[in-house]
Parts: C-alpha cells; sequence; structure tokens
C-alpha cells in the first residue's frame, strides 16, 4: 500500500482537504458540492473532530450522519479520506475517565473545553481508541469512496501523570534492565539521585532545580515509542477490516515529541501539515523544509501535505497571513518536493468554535472572495499535473537530523543555554535553498554514501555507531562538514571524554576541542577570514587538519575556528562557532563547490526555486517557482503543464511545471 494507490484512485493528484460538515446543515452541504467541483476536489479528510457524534454516549456508535456525508462525496465524485477522531474525546468521555485526563509536568490536571486533552499511556483511553478505529473500519474499511485512512490529528500530546508514570517505568526496564543499569546510564551518582526500587522512578515533574538530564531524554523517547504504540494499535485494528492505506499527519514544525524516523517507517504514506511562520522568501524556504522532510522521512517516496492554511495561521503570539499568489505556489512548492498533492485545513471557515479566524479554502465571504478564486485556480493547476504522480526528488546534499540530539538539547543544564536543536538545522537547510540546492535530511546512522556533500549542523548527542558511520562517510570519499558543540555527548547523555567531539569522529576531521567557550548574548567575533561569529567557540588542536580560518579574540587568538582535514578519498570540515547567515551561506557554496554540486537547474537568478521530479519511466518534469519581483526568462523553455504552452520566461510570482527532455 502506497502513495500510488491514492493517486490510481482519485486518477491524479490530490486536491482538498479537511471537511467537517457537522458544523453546518443541508443548504450549505449543497452548496459545499457545488463549490467543490468548481475548486477540484477529489479528496475530504472527514471525522477529524468527529467523535462526539459518533459515539453519542458510551459503547453507542451513530454512523447515519456520516453514511450520508461519505454517499454525498461519493457522488460527486469526490474520495473520502477517514479520520478517527481520536485527537478529541467527547465530554462524557472525560467525566467517566477522569483519571484519563492528561497532567503537566507541575502536577496541574486539564479539563476538557479544548482538544487533545487525554493521557494517552491511559488504558481507558487507548482501549476507547482503539473500539471507534476498529468501529469505524468494519463500517466503511471497504467502501468504494475510501482512499486513505487519517488515524488521529498531530500526535504529540505529552502527560506527566501517574499512567504516563507507570508505562515510563515499563519502558525503562525493557531499556535498561536493571534498576543498577539505570543508575548507571542516570548518572545519579551525583546529587543522592540513586533509586533503590522502581517505585521511586517518576516521570520528570517539576523539581527545584535543574531536572537529570538523561531522565529528560529518555521521558522524550518514551514518549516517542508510546505514541507510535499507540498509532499502531489502531492501524491493526484498521488493518482488521480495510486494505486502503493508513497514515497520520505529522506535525513537523512541532516534532519535539515525535521520534519521527520511527514513525515513518509505520506509515503507508508519510503525510505531514505545514504553516509557515513568515511570508515572502522566508516562508518559501519554510514550505521547502518541511516538504523535504516529508519526503525524507518517506524514503525519497511519494507523501503527501495533508494540511496547509491558505492565509491566516496562528504562529504562536502572532497571526501571520498569507500573500496573493501564495496559495498556489506553496502548494506547488509542496508538489515540486515530491507530495502527491495539497490539501488543507479546512474547506469551510468555522462560524463559530476554537478556530473561527483560521484560514480555510472557503472563506466567510464565501465564493466572492480573493481566497476562493486562488483555491479554485490551484486545484486546477493541481489536475493538470496529474502525470507527475508517482514521480521521486533525488538529492545529493543531506542535512542530519535526530530527535536523540534535539531532545539532549531540550535538557537541563546544558553548557549555554543558546545551544539550539531547529535553528542550526533550519539554517543549513536555507542556505542550500539559497544555492538551489535540493536537500534531504538523513540520520546520523544512515547509509550516506549516495551523498556527495553532507551537513551535520546540532549533533550536540552522537552515538557511537553515529560517529563510527560519519567516518565511514567521509573516509569513502564524502565531503563532511560538523558544525560546533558535536558529539559532545554519547547516547546515554553522557560526557565524552578525552576531547570532543566522539573519538571516531574526532579522527575523521583531524581535530581535537578541548575547551568549549560559549559567547555571551551581545558577543559577535569575528575570524581571521573576515568572517563572524556568534554562540560558541572552541579550543580545538589540529591532528592532520589545516586550518582554514582561526579566532582572532581572547585567548583563542590564531587558535584554529574553521578546519578542513583530507582522509581516505574524502574531506571532513569543522566549524567550531555559529557563523553569521551570509558568512555561513558562503561557506555552504564553496563545500558545494569541492563536492561538485551543481543547482538543480543551472542558469536561473536567486530566488527562482527549481526541483526537478522524475518517473522511474525516465519521464521529468521541473517545477519552477519565481519569487522574486521580476520576470525571469527560462534558460531552457519547455511545454508548461500549467498553461498548456511553451514557456519563455516567468513573470513575477509565477510558478510553470516544464516537462523535461
Ligand atoms: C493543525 C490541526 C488542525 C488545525 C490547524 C490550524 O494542523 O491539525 O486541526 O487546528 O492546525 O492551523
Amino acid at each position: 500500500m502506497t502513495a500510488r494507490s491514492v493517486t490510481n484512485r482519485l486518477g491524479g493528484l490530490a486536491f482538498g482537504g479537511d471537511y467537517n460538515p457537522e458544523q453546518w446543515d443541508e443548504p450549505v452541504w449543497k452548496e459545499d458540492d457545488e463549490l467543490m467541483r468548481r475548486a477540484r476536489v477529489n479528496l475530504a479528510t472527514l471525522g477529524v473532530f468527529s467523535w462526539a457524534l459518533l459515539e453519542p454516549e458510551e459503547g453507542r456508535y451513530d454512523f447515519t450522519w456520516l453514511d450520508a456525508h461519505i454517499e454525498r462525496l461519493h457522488a460527486n465524485g469526490v474520495a473520502v479520506d477517514l479520520a478517527t477522531p481520536t485527537a478529541s474525546p467527547p465530554p462524557w468521555f472525560t467525566l467517566a475517565h477522569p483519571e484519563a485526563l492528561a497532567v503537566r509536568a507541575d502536577g496541574t490536571r486539564l479539563v476538557h473545553g479544548s482538544r487533545d486533552t487525554y493521557c494517552l499511556a491511559s488504558p481507558a483511553y487507548r482501549s476507547a481508541a482503539r473500539r471507534i478505529a476498529s468501529g469505524l473500519a468494519e463500517r466503511y474499511g471497504d467502501h468504494p469512496a475510501l482512499a486513505l485512512w487519517h488515524v488521529h490529528n498531530e500526535y504529540g500530546t505529552l502527560c506527566w501523570c501517574d499512567h504516563a508514570a507507570a508505562a515510563f517505568r515499563v519502558w525503562l526496564r525493557a531499556r535498561h534492565g536493571s534498576l543498577d543499569a539505570l543508575n548507571e546510564a542516570w548518572g545519579t551518582a551525583f546529587w543522592s539521585q540513586r533509586y533503590t526500587s522502581w517505585e521511586q522512578v517518576l516521570p520528570p515533574r517539576a523539581t527545584q532545580y535543574h531536572k537529570n538530564p538523561a531522565q529528560t531524554v529518555d521521558f522524550h523517547r518514551f514518549w516517542g515509542d508510546e505514541i507510535i504504540a499507540a498509532y499502531c494499535e489502531q492501524r491493526d485494528a484498521i488493518r482488521q477490516h480495510s486494505d486502503r492505506p493508513v497514515t497520520t499527519n505529522l506535525m513537523l514544525p512541532y516534532d519535539l515529541r515525535l521520534n519521527v524516523w520511527a514513525f515513518a517507517r509505520e506509515l503507508d504514506i508519510v503525510s505531514s501539515d505545514q504553516y509557515p511562520d513568515a511570508n515572502g522568501l522566508d516562508g518559501a524556504a519554510h514550505v521547502a523544509f518541511y516538504a523535504d522532510r516529508s519526503r525524507s522521512l518517506a524514503g525519497g517516496r511519494p507523501w503527501l501535505l495533508m494540511e496547509q492554511g491558505t492565509s491566516t495561521v496562528y504562529d504562536g503570539d502572532q497571526v501571520i497571513g498569507k500573500e496573493p499568489g501564495d496559495v498556489l505556489r506553496h502548494s506547488l512548492g509542496h508538489i515540486a518536493r515530491g507530495s502527491e498533492g495539497a490539501l488543507f485545513f479546512q474547506w469551510r471557515q468555522s462560524r463559530a468554535g476554537a478556530e473561527t479566524w483560521h484560514s480555510a479554502m472557503l472563506p466567510h465571504a464565501g465564493p466572492d472572495s480573493r481566497i476562493f478564486r486562488e483555491v479554485t485556480q490551484t486545484g486546477e493547476a493541481v489536475a493538470a499535473l496529474a502525470e507527475l504522480a508517482g514521480s521521486t526528488v533525488t538529492a545529493q546534499v543531506a542535512v542530519l537530523d535526530d530527535p536523540d540530539a534535539m531532545w539532549a538539547l531540550e535538557a537541563d543544564g546544558l553548557p549555554s543555554p543558546r545551544l539550539d536543536y531547529h535553528a542550526p538545522l533550519a539554517g543549513a537547510h536555507r542556505a542550500l535553498w539559497d544555492a538551489g540546492v535540493t536537500a534531504d535530511f538523513a540520520h546520523p546512522e544512515h547509509d550516506l554514501s549516495r551523498y556527495r556533500l553532507v551537513i551535520a549542523p546540532s549533533l550536540f548527542l552522537l552515538s557511537d555507531k553515529g560517529a563510527q558511520n560519519l567516518r565511514r562517510y567521509v573516509e569513502g570519499g564524502g565531503t563532511l562538514l560538523v558544525q560546533h558543540a558535536a558529539g559532545y555527548v554519547d547516547e546515554r547523555v553522557h560526557a565524552r571524554l578525552g576531547g570532543y567531539p566522539a573519538a571516531p569522529l574526532r579522527e575523521a576531521l583531524g581535530i581535537r576541542v578541548d575547551e568549549y567557550r560559549p559567547l555571551r548574548k551581545e558577543q559577535r567575533i569575528t575570524l581571521s577570514d573576515g568572517s563572524h561569529g556568534t554562540v560558541w567557540s572552541e579550543s580545538l588542536h589540529t591532528e592532520g587538519a589545516e586550518t582554514v580560518a582561526s579566532y582572532t579574540h581572547g585567548m583563542l587568538t590564531d587558535s584554529p575556528a574553521l578546519t578542513r582535514h583530507r582522509i581516505g578519498t574524502g574531506q571532513g570540515w569543522y566549524l567550531s562557532t555559529h557563523l553569521d547567515d551570509a558568512d555561513y551561506g558562503a561557506l555552504v557554496g564553496r563545500l558545494l563547490k569541492e563536492a561538485g554540486v551543481e543547482p538543480e537547474l543551472a542558469g536561473l537568478p536567486a530566488g527562482v526555486e527549481a526541483v526537478t521530479r522524475h518517473a522511474a519511466d525516465g519521464r521529468r518534469w521541473h517545477v519552477l517557482i519565481n519569487h522574486t519581483e521580476d520576470t525571469v526568462p527560462l534558460p531552457d523553455p519547455g511545454h508548461d503543464l500549467l498553461t498548456g504552452t511553451t514557456a519563455h520566461e516567468l513573470p513575477p510570482g509565477a510558478c510553470a511545471v516544464l516537462r523535461g527532455h
């Protein structure tokens, strides 16, 4: 079961979104049918938040209203992505099972009135979730309208309650084997934390001062596995009755809680949600960042953009409105990078409830609106791209991404509070995006041999296996850039002794770091090549590497800051500070040249995004997006699927999908 089974059923790429008809009544449903046809919608996600309707009281299911909507959509040519409603248990559930309500680290037990208010480790919640998933699958498992199963919604709710504590202990026993091994792994010899019985072991709840970092990382690992187990239970219940593919929509921007690589392996199709945190070029780069991560999690196979917004989106304490043209540009940005379609949250903007002001495909103003016109135009464009279904994207560069390393930087007591996981990760991808190079993400223990260049921006934690893998990669001819504070701790979050980073990586890089020198907030240093650094500096010694740039301040004056080491047939670079964006971009540009990596399409100016999708039979398509304010002549004119004519140039903000030759 793959993405292909969905696109075959749809006869092309997917276009549509979350459909919540329970918010409306019959005349509106009739209008939905007509407007969905107009917008070329072919896939609707039903039932994401419908638990209260589907099971009005414990054990009594009522599927009649859902029957009617599925039949109506089917008659209208719209296939169904059927959700299990388990992300929002109804009030009766929480009153009947108060112990299943989530508890925060500070002990506050939450109450219903929002969504996602449950402990995933609670037995009552888990069995209720399994039961309703199974009931839905039994009823609709082979319905001709059904294209895809959508389990839950954006897994990621953590809990610190007693159920979580019990499940955490079971997980810890399996991981560590004995209490002695746990004590050793967690370094409980410090601060008198030695455990003498399993009952004493708790989730990292609110504490007086720093929590034990190994306990924090293990808690994240536990939840990463528990979330996957909860998903698999529903998936397996569905598979008893249905042969359609099963997915869950990953919320990658907030994947702090997910063990993404392991989770993706359990999904028939990787699907994800993406809401940019900026407008303009930064917004487009954000689209590319998450699309490339989704494709990488799918192992390069086609994936599906399950949700995006048409305009206003909440981002922390601010609301971002997309610019005119972004609906098409962002949809094509995802499709360019391997998505088998473009779906949205949600079809019709709510008139009441918590997301009344979140944009939708059909805004409050109705079809006579800029947003609906852009949605219709995008639906036409996606329909014209049917022949892209099943084609894939290849990359010559990888950025390393490891949830263990991310969780290690979530812990207390770090060598600097300014060490951050995501900013350097996004920074590395952005420098490649600016250079017109498509990047994959990869785990440090993956086979990296197909990449010419690998960048490790944020590997504070690096396993022994990962360190050996990176050395093998360099010796085998790869070009590797490792960035500051890498390989400082092992998988148990124990500091590496004898100099950083982990020994096999030190050998690949030909360096040894003997002291870390975090920079103060306002401190910006200059290197000998004129570039500037912030956040971090290190006292490092070359052991075979050459110095490319050195420090020019304080006790580090004249000591190496940026090094290059030739070993085997490859080269390992080490950058021991956080460079300013422009300087970092120049370094990445130099490495691309050294590694022989060219932009996807030559001859395009900066700000014109170009990605190629390849079919197994040799056909290919170049997706082009002009993010600049100028008309750009195309170096290699071709047949544009969007207009059906030969494209010679791209007007400002315009897109084209050219058949390659
Ligand atoms: C997520 C959820 C949706 C909705 C959107 C709003 O992606 O899955 O239900 O809340 O966010 O951005």
